[in-house]
């Protein structure tokens, strides 16, 4: 076709970018690459490697080794040796390391793309313009976050070696989310690329060198799952980082339970496109083109269930059909290609599987009439319509260029079927009123609302989800967090294993001791007294042995009582954070009346010091969370596009606490006040020791205004109640203070809908130390970030 027939018709012509540079580079390899340890590449200890491909064609680019446990032992004492010299460098020298590994980013760009797309199969648009940016600007702002440290962190730690496992939707830059905040906050690592696309860490592991960063600060194994799960469980590694499959990161919170390593998980997700009949509808189809068909779907964050408001969901088809048809499927080296390839052979079966068995449930298929090229692994954009909410096309990530289309009439049904998954990763909202967009975000529970925008993405804002979509953010402050902890606690003694007999033979029903005790309590569900379902209780005992009176022994049926009655107290989260304050405050004045009264029966099992120590900390202590309601804002941030990115903390939902045992009063207020404090429910399992205390925190809430139902109180044995609770798929988080055996039975146990569990990690806290018992660190723990990108200008 001459120049001039190409104008009149319009038509693309190859654009197809040159390869020689990473061709190049491969050759300089020998097409074989060993692992980087200790800033050298060393040969995997079992002589195994496998192939990665370029799926765009099916051809061989390298052989990779294969990691074993050896490779990763070797790697992990690498890192672990390093690990002292890189803490102690001066912040001013790590943020110098991060800068020069920015610089060499965007130097060695073109290779870096090139490679990214000829291992992965994207579009080079996507790698040159999205993926290694995004690679230099995280590197960039963490940097300065190495500078930093000491002045905004100043009573924190690193974790120490962090093991780190990484996907092949954007490999590199998985890999700089998690090394950047790793490495500044001090940090030494491990990383496991993902098996499909190892190519652009290796490349990486090469520019560390060139910036001369320390041996062993970072340390790069290749492999599959296999070696993955050797990472996951090496003893020495202190945390793990992981971004992948829901799946996987179930079971590497199972594998992870008994240690103490730290643990983030990015994983699925099945995103909502919300789209309102006022909204520009041209601007919304340009926005699923990002949403789902950017990396052939193959996101994580992808906006894969597209909801109509039904006016003008004929319109909006057609508008989406005429869009798909314009878009260009080929070889992604293209310059001018908008889908490149499939990672992978079975990826790309995995999702023909998947919407044959959408249409199978009465989906209609929709595909433009594009010719595949003839060989890798290449899928049409797809529009699945007439899905039905329960498909599995509607429930399961697809990761791949499919979009599932629903329609939707009010604002709150497009909620309702937004948050009807088990994910909460990101969601799409497009309205051209402001008012209704925001009012939506807010109540959708992702960690990532985009308005009249999609799949923005800045090193500023944090990213991560809700639900079973994982836990922890990369980026920004909060990313900073999942990769330091406070000095006192990673030097905090142990606590000693607790004495509880597991099940004791339950006391006679209350009823029959009545008559010689001082004191019977009830349960408090709902705002109510409730007798407990088993119609048994415990005896309560003085430090002297006399008996002091009966606790209801709860059970699985009061517990799902207990969470029913708090998720139904939704009004508690969306009370303004002044009237949040207000309450707390009355709980505390109420307490510091009853004081004496108080102080007087917790003597009986803690001795008169401490009750009356705990009780004056507890009024200071609730008095703080009180002051705090209304200050532990979000924040604003300016990522480098016209947009703000808002920043919201907000509760975590139903969490269920198990509270310290020896400090009864005290150790109840420090782990309740907090979540309450940011609009949480709670479920507590108050002192195993001195379970009266309930009747006196019954009767402060009561007259305090608490809302019923906002907080619940189960007595009981704490490590059968904890079993229920943390089981339980309407309970969000569990926070659990105890010995080591019983939090890792609370991790263990919450794996089911991958609640997020924060515990003592079997250390001491002393909670009568303002520094250790209250603060952010625990309203950090009680909350979640969702951050609300909203565009501005015309
Ligand atoms: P995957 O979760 O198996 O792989 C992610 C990483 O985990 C890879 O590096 C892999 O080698 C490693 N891995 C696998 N098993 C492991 C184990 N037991 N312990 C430690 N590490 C392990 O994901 P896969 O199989 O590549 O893709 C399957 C599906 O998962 C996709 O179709 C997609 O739906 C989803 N996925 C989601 C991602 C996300 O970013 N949310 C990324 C990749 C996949």
């Amino acid at each position: 076709m001459s120049i001039a027939e190409k104008f009149v018709s319009m038509e693309y012509g190859p654009a197809p970018e040159d390869p020689k540079e990473a061709r190049a580079w491969l050759e300089r390899h020998k097409q074989r690459f060993a692992h980087f340890i200790n800033g050298t590449w060393q040969a995997p200890a079992a002589g195994e490697y496998f192939d990665t491909i370029d799926p765009s064609t099916g051809e061989k680019l390298a052989s990779v080794a294969q990691g074993g446990a050896t490779d990763i032992d070797a790697a992990v004492r690498a890192a672990r040796a390093a690990s002292l010299q890189w803490r102690a460098l001066s912040p001013h020298t790590r943020a110098r390391y991060l800068y020069a590994v920015a610089r060499l980013a965007q130097k060695h760009s073109r290779l870096l793309a090139v490679l990214e797309t000829m291992d992965n199969g994207k579009p080079i648009r996507e790698s040159r313009d999205i993926d290694i940016p995004l690679v230099a600007r995280h590197f960039y702002y963490h940097a300065g976050w190495a500078q930093l440290l000491p002045q905004q962190f100043p009573e924190y730690e690193p974790c120490g070696v962090v093991g780190q496992i990484i996907p092949w939707n954007f490999p590199l830059l998985m890999l700089a989310w998690k090394i950047a905040p790793a490495l500044a906050t001090g940090n030494t690592v491990v990383l496991k690329p993902a098996e499909f696309t190892p190519l652009t860490a290796l490349a990486f592991a090469e520019l560390c060198q060139e910036a001369g960063l320390p041996p062993g600060v970072v340390n790069i194994v290749t492999g599959d799952g296999s070696t993955g799960e050797a990472l996951v469980k090496h003893p020495d590694v202190d945390k793990i980082a992981f971004t992948g499959s829901t799946e996987v990161g179930r079971a590497i919170r199972g594998a992870t339970a008994a240690s103490h390593k730290r643990l983030s998980l990015e994983l699925g997700g099945k995103s909502p496109f919300i789209i309102f009949d006022d909204a520009d509808l041209d601007s919304a189809v340009e926005g699923l083109v990002d949403g789902i068909w950017f990396n052939q779907g193959q996101v994580c964050c992808a906006g894969s269930r597209l909801l109509m408001q039904e006016s003008i969901a004929e319109t909006l088809t057609g508008k989406i059909r005429d869009r798909m048809s314009t878009l260009r499927i080929g070889p992604p080296l293209d310059k001018a290609i908008d889908i490149g390839a499939i990672v992978a052979r079975v990826q790309l079966d995995r999702i023909q599987r998947l919407v044959a068995q959408g249409v199978a449930e009465g989906a209609t298929c929709w595909q433009p009439k594009v010719a595949l090229p003839s060989r890798g692994f290449y899928y049409p954009p797809t529009l699945l319509s007439n899905v039905h909410p329960t498909s599995i096309v509607a429930q399961q990530e697809i990761f791949g260029p499919v979009l599932a289309a629903m329609t939707f009439r009010t604002p709150r049904e497009a909620v309702e079927l937004a948050n009807n998954t088990v994910y909460g990763l990101a969601s799409c909202v497009w309205s051209e009123s402001i008012n209704v967009a925001l009012h939506v975000a807010a109540q959708l529970k992702a960690g990532v609302v985009w308005v009249n925008c999609a799949n923005l993405f800045d090193a500023a804002c944090g990213f991560g989800g809700y639900r079973e979509s994982g836990y922890g953010r990369e980026g920004g402050r909060e990313g900073l967090l999942e990769y330091v902890e406070p000095r006192w606690f990673k030097h905090a003694p142990k606590l000693p294993a607790s004495s509880a007999p597991i099940a004791p033979e339950p006391e006679e029903p209350a009823e029959a001791t009545a008559p010689v005790i001082d004191r019977t309590v009830k349960l408090y569900i709902g705002g109510k007294q409730a007798r407990p379902d088993s119609g048994y209780s415990l005896a309560v005992r003085a430090a002297d042995g006399r008996l002091l009176g009966e606790a209801p022994l709860g059970n699985r049926k009061d517990i799902r009582n207990a969470v029913e009655a708090a998720r139904k107290m939704e009004a508690w989260a969306k009370a303004t954070a002044h009237n949040r304050a207000q309450v707390l405050y009355y709980c505390a004045e109420n307490l510091a009346q009853r004081r004496e009264e108080i102080v007087h029966r917790l003597a009986a099992v803690v001795g008169e010091k401490q009750a009356a120590a705990e009780s004056d900390c507890s009024i200071e202590r609730i008095f703080s969370y009180a002051a705090w309601a209304d200050k532990f804002d979000g924040a604003v941030h300016n990522p480098p596009f016209r947009n703000i990115a808002i920043a919201m903390n907000e509760p975590i939902g139903t969490v269920g606490v198990i509270c310290p045992a020896e400090v009864p009063l005290l150790g109840f207020f420090s782990l309740v006040m907090p979540l309450l404090a940011v609009g949480n429910t709670v479920i507590a399992v108050p002192s195993e020791k001195y379970p009266l205390i309930t009747g006196d925190l019954y009767q402060l809430f009561d007259t305090s205004d608490l809302p019923g139902g906002a907080v619940n109180i189960v007595t009981g044995y704490a490590s059968q109640l904890l079993k229920t609770l943390a089981e339980h798929d309407d309970v969000d988080a569990i926070w659990c203070y105890g010995d080591d055996a019983t939090v890792a039975a609370a991790k263990a146990m919450s794996t089911g809908n991958l609640k997020q569990v924060w515990t003592n990690e079997g250390r001491v806290i002393d909670w009568f130390d303002a520094k250790q018992g209250e603060g952010q660190w625990f309203l950090e723990h009680a909350t979640q970030v969702k951050n609300i990108w909203v565009p501005y200008g015309e």
